[in-house]
């Protein structure tokens, strides 16, 4: 008998705060477009423009202005080639490593960028025999026939930079200076077999 008192006790007490909770809803939350009272909202609201939303105080209505034409951002680098093999080649004539000697530890570094971005298609040894080949992925040419063996530095940079045919670019991952050293480190695996 106790317990069923005690039930009873609970559902009414339930019963109780679901009014309440209904009663506060009507008052605080009748319109859902609207904001319901909001105490102590400190600084979240910011007075500033976003850089997506619009602004009356530019002629163009946007926030984010375009840079000034003609104008490079500073630490920036422009790259006047594009993804063709007609520029591959152009590059390689015009384009240089800042690395002139052969450094160990630029070799390192290049080495383990080729490790982590290369490996996976090219093979560790320069082959084209890397994981995905076994995966159904279309196999590169081996870096250690001649025809990479001919191609210049500033070309083999052009091809890390903005891809060739079937592979990919990887200049959103791989830094400028990165690249170059795996470059050498690619003149270092060529230097291994003869072919
Ligand atoms: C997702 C796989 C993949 C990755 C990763 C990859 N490559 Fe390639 N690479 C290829 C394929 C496939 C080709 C052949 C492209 C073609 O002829 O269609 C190729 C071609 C090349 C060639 C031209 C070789 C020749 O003789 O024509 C060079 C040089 C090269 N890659 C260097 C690199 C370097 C350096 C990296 C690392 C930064 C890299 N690749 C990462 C797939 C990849």
């Amino acid at each position: 008998m106790r317990g069923g008192y005690k039930l009873k006790k609970l559902i009414v007490l339930a019963l109780i705060v679901i009014g309440i909770l209904f009663v506060l809803e009507q008052i605080l939350g009748k319109d859902p477009s609207k904001r319901s009272l909001e105490f102590m909202p400190d600084m979240v609201y910011s007075v500033a423009y976003r850089a997506e939303s619009p602004n009356p105080h530019f002629e163009n209505g946007i926030t984010q202005q375009n840079p000034v034409e003609g104008t490079i951002a500073r630490g920036y680098k422009p790259y006047h080639y594009e993804n063709s093999v007609e520029d591959a080649v152009r590059a390689g004539e015009e384009i240089f490593s800042p690395f002139s000697e052969e450094n160990p530890a630029n070799l390192k570094r290049g080495k383990k960028m080729y490790q982590v971005y290369c490996q996976v298609c090219h093979g560790a040894g320069g082959e084209g025999n890397g994981t995905v080949t076994k995966r159904g992925y279309p196999p590169p040419p081996s870096l250690l026939l001649n025809n990479a063996k001919n191609m210049k530095d500033g070309q083999l940079y052009h091809i890390i930079t903005k891809g060739y045919k079937n592979m990919p670019a990887y200049s959103s991952q791989v830094e400028r200076q990165d690249r170059w050293q795996i470059v050498s480190y690619i003149r270092k695996l060529q230097e291994v077999k003869n072919d």
